[in-house]
């Protein structure tokens, strides 16, 4: 009996409640939510048969056994469904199959919708009482949303569909599948009953959705972005989508920030908003102690239905010589669930230090400081932005320094920032511009003055990594036996798909070479992330739903405990840390990958994030916070350079992952692809150490995103430049095929040669992955302390089926050369082949594939034989050219094998497979 116990069962209620408490109402007239008993409905849209369970890329790779969509949740809950309607998109959908695209950042956004006419909406109407309407978008990695019909905007057909539907039925309801939030102006235009974000739920979304269309739980999910009237209206849009750089201009006014402070007028459906099928009363009571406000509210249920209530704090600090927004988000907390009629208190405790704001001129006299400028500070307490009142406030006579820090990250690029001042006309504030400060530090002086001291090489003392995990040798003893070679090779992560790890995952790293092994230093395992385990052989896990849907619940102990679950699946699949949370700021709706993050709200963002990795830790796996800081664009996300105030990193950007390291104690930290105020983060010494580890305590692993540019500054990024990633003290370039050889041919060894990086900076990089590994389930498993399944798995859900393809037996003598045709390479398809092997003897297979996709494309493709995975191959973008990867197997006694493959993600072209014997193989 293993010491933990993963129950899947457990798994999958708890995927399906916070799926469930994730829905936002945003409008429910007359009631029409929850779908009365006996009510026939009509369903329309075909999102009905083509669920989205997340996003796409990266993060949207996990292998599920199952998915469940809305339609089949709504019948499995005896829903009277007019299934003469199903049937017509039945026949349509099956005529007009979902389109995956060509693969990695290719699958269209949205789907085209069915044409519907007149007469069958007419119809429909006649024979049901109301009408569901499910709209879907999907958006992931390389490509970000647009401003056009089937991205952000409806489609056309998606609007006739609206517009018909809304015509002949007198209560519909618009269900909305989607990873982030869409374009609203067509509720204005045909004002359906109620609309509903189910966003992305997972494998147990559609059940999720289906209990809160019904009723058997009451919404109580709160918008975790604000949804303005125009994409335009945002005012990041301005400065967004651009290909060499972005300038965050609208600093520290991101949505509500801005909104509720100079734009209200703008706003559809403030943040934190959603409404319930019940009313809540709330009742404040404010205390002002020395360094903290006290409030207590009382929340009643003055319904008809059970439910929850999310109560938000917010504060709003004194407009002084710096700029603030009329809100922010300084704590919030849900009840349980409450009884008509029945009361919860709710207890907060907000530091005054935490409403504090940082002033990066040094217009308040305290440049590079937290300050608490002079004025009354307000406190609201509400369930959402707009509606919070007032709570109560105090008064700081005189400004406060709250932390003092040293300029970091400031631009080198001169730009304007919005700063509200008073208008002109009316009361109030509007938007002025001043400009922002500009770096004055010399960041190579710095770093000169802050090199660690060098361990000296003492050669073999016969010092395991063991010792200094139990204790009877110190890591520094250690380190003086690695050669400088040792550490080069330590500092490069293998992957994708490395043969050291948990098969089809995304890196291996720590000890990479046999020699590290020897060493004691076990190989760490990392798969993505974030919203289930992603093993590009086929192997399945539990698909949770996406960040923005885990943190539209609000509800932190619920998202603890669904993440304690992935940890569980984690350590019994052998991998120590989830690349995930995601947790960059939602800075504009456009971003492709905002349904792996969770807010545009770093305090909510900060939060959730903590609560995860709690969760994780609980099994003694963890996640990875990614991708530090501001990667907040997808289109040439490895070039661009956004441009940001030190202030806005520090009050936005960078606060979630303040949050998440301090309160959920993270250890593993990725950077990004792209370049901060003109340093890539993959060797950025003021974000990765001087912010991270020497202000906020961080003491881990600071991984690059795969395949990240890294440069010196005023040099553009390179590939292979490690040198400066370990000055800059990121631990790991992810990734390399084989870190022996270099074959990634990075610059360490020649940068310590050139003094570019000293040796003390290169065993800082490798204490931080030793230290790290000391954390993780690797190390005792290593060292053989725990049983092969220290994680017993009960209530195994049931297992799904893939389509195969099996060709019949064919004889591979010296040379066999497969027919793949019909092989269908769509993301999740397998194909089987049946060989019959003339000799016993090693054999080798040669595969060309090919695919046109963008070079970070991430395309696995793995090969069994028998039931043994012999190799994953991931290619990127080839740009068309075939590539040929052969390798060998067998030998095998029995001359019947079967050689399958798994197609993790669509748009790879197969060319041909050649098996040979080993000799015969051509070079
Ligand atoms: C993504 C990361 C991910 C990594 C490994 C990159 O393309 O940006 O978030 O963890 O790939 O799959």
């Amino acid at each position: 009996m293993g010491k933990f116990t993963l129950d899947m069962k457990k798994y999958a209620a708890l995927g399906r409640a916070v799926s469930a408490e994730s829905a936002v109402l945003l409008k429910n007239d007359h009631q029409v939510l929850p779908v009365k008993k006996g009510r026939r409905v009509s369903i329309f849209g075909r999102i009905q048969f083509n669920y989205y369970n997340s996003g796409t890329g990266s993060g949207g790779m996990v292998n599920t056994t199952y998915v469940t969509g809305i339609l089949d949740a709504l019948k499995a809950a005896d829903v009277d469904i007019d299934w003469e309607l199903t049937e017509v998109y039945k026949k349509w959908v099956h005529e007009h199959p979902f389109d995956q695209g060509r693969g990695w950042g290719q699958e269209p956004w949205s789907q085209p919708e069915m044409p519907i006419s007149d007469e069958i909406v007419e119809a429909a109407s006649r024979r049901s009482d109301m009408a569901i309407v499910i709209i879907g978008r999907t958006a992931g990695e390389d490509q970000d949303n647009k401003e056009e019909g089937g991205s952000y905007l409806l489609s056309d057909l998606e609007e006739q569909m609206l517009g018909k539907v809304c015509r002949y039925f007198k209560r519909t309801a618009v269900v909305l599948n989607v990873g982030n939030i869409i374009d609203m102006s067509w509720v204005g235009k045909y004002n359906p009953q109620s609309v509903l974000y189910v966003w992305q739920g997972g494998m147990e979304g559609g059940n999720g959705a289906a209990d809160v269309l019904t009723g058997k739980v009451n919404p109580s999910g709160k918008l975790t972005d604000t949804i303005a009237g125009r994409i335009r209206d945002y005012p990041s849009t301005a400065n967004f989508g651009g290909e060499k750089e972005a300038v965050y201009a609208e600093d520290i006014y991101v949505g509500y920030r801005y909104f509720e402070t100079v734009a209200k007028d703008r706003v559809l459906y403030p943040f934190g908003f959603g409404l319930s099928y019940t009313r809540f009363s709330a009742a404040t009571r404010f205390e002002e102690e020395k360094d903290r406000i006290l409030l207590s509210v009382e929340v009643t249920n003055i319904g008809q239905y059970a439910g929850k209530e999310v109560i938000q704090i917010y504060a709003a600090a004194p407009q002084g010589r710096l700029g603030k927004p009329s809100r922010s988000l300084a704590a919030f907390d849900k009840t349980g669930l409450l009884q008509p009629g029945e009361s919860q208190k709710l207890e907060f405790s907000v530091k005054k230090k935490e409403l504090a704001s940082y002033d990066d001129s040094g217009c308040t006299g305290y440049k590079a400081c937290y300050v608490l400028e002079a004025g009354r500070y307000e406190l609201y307490a509400g369930s959402d932005v707009r509606s919070a009142v007032p709570a109560g406030g105090f008064e700081v006579a005189e400004t406060i320094v709250t932390e003092r820090w040293q300029e970091v990250l400031a631009p080198v690029r001169p730009f304007d920032r919005l700063k509200p001042v008073p208008a002109d006309t009316a009361v109030g504030l509007e938007m002025g511009e001043e400009a922002v400060p500009l770096r004055t530090i010399n960041l190579q002086e710095r770093i000169k003055a802050n090199r660690p001291a060098e361990i000296p090489y003492k050669g073999n003392l016969g010092i395991r990594l063991e010792q200094v995990y139990d204790g009877s040798a110190s890591l520094e003893a250690f380190i003086s036996q690695l050669t400088e070679e040792d550490m080069a090779c330590m500092v490069r992560g293998e992957g994708m798909c490395s043969p050291k790890v948990t098969p089809g995952t995304a890196a291996a790293f720590g000890g990479v070479t046999h020699r590290l092994q020897e060493l004691g230093i076990p190989v760490g395992c990392c798969a993505d992330g974030p919203s289930g385990i992603r093993m590009d052989c086929g192997t399945h896990a539990f698909s949770l739903p996406i960040g923005t849907a885990v943190a539209a619940t609000f509800n932190i102990p619920l998202v603890e405990e669904l993440f304690e679950m992935l940890g569980l699946e984690l350590r019994k699949s052998h991998i120590d840390t989830l690349l995930g949370p995601g947790m960059n700021i939602h800075r504009n709706p456009l971003n492709g990958r905002n349904f792996e993050y969770f807010s545009e709200d770093p305090h909510l963002s900060g939060k959730m994030a903590a609560a995860q990795l709690r969760g994780m830790h609980r099994s003694g796996t963890t996640g990875t916070i990614k991708h530090f800081a501001a990667n907040n664009q997808e289109f040439k996300r490895n070039d661009i350079d956004s441009i940001v105030s030190e202030r806005a990193l520090r009050e936005i950007y960078m606060k979630g992952f303040e949050i998440a390291i301090k309160e959920g104690a993270a250890f593993l930290v990725m950077s990004t692809y792209g370049a901060l105020n003109g340093l890539w983060t993959a060797g950025s010494y003021d974000l990765l150490t001087t912010v991270l580890r020497n202000e906020w305590g961080f003491d881990g692993i600071v991984m690059t995103d795969w395949w990240a540019k890294i440069n010196d500054e005023g040099e553009q990024g390179r590939l292979d430049n490690t040198a400066a990633m370990i000055r800059g003290q990121n631990d790991v370039y992810m990734v390399v095929n084989d870190s022996l050889s270099n074959s990634g041919g990075d610059n360490t060894l020649e940068g310590l040669a050139a003094g570019v990086i000293t040796r003390g900076e290169l065993q800082r990089a490798a204490a931080n992955i030793l230290k790290a590994l000391m954390r993780l389930p690797v190390m005792e498993r290593f060292l053989g302390r725990l049983s092969q399944d220290d994680v017993t798995v009960t209530g195994q859900l049931e297992a799904g089926q893939n389509e195969a393809l099996l060709s019949s037996f064919s004889e591979v003598g010296e040379k066999l050369i497969l027919d793949v045709s019909a092989v269908n390479t769509d993301r999740g398809s397998e194909a089987l082949f049946g060989l019959e092997l003339s000799e016993q003897a090693e054999y080798t297979i040669a595969i060309k594939v090919r695919a046109v996709s963008f070079e970070l494309a991430q395309l696995p493709l793995s090969i069994f034989i028998n039931q043994h995975l012999i190799k994953v191959i991931t290619i990127n973008g080839s740009k068309g050219e075939w590539i040929t990867n052969s390798f060998d197997f067998g030998p095998y006694k029995n001359k019947h094998a079967y050689m399958r493959l798994f197609f993790g993600q669509s748009g790879m072209e197969l060319g041909e497979i050649k098996i040979s014997l080993k000799d015969a193989a051509e070079q």
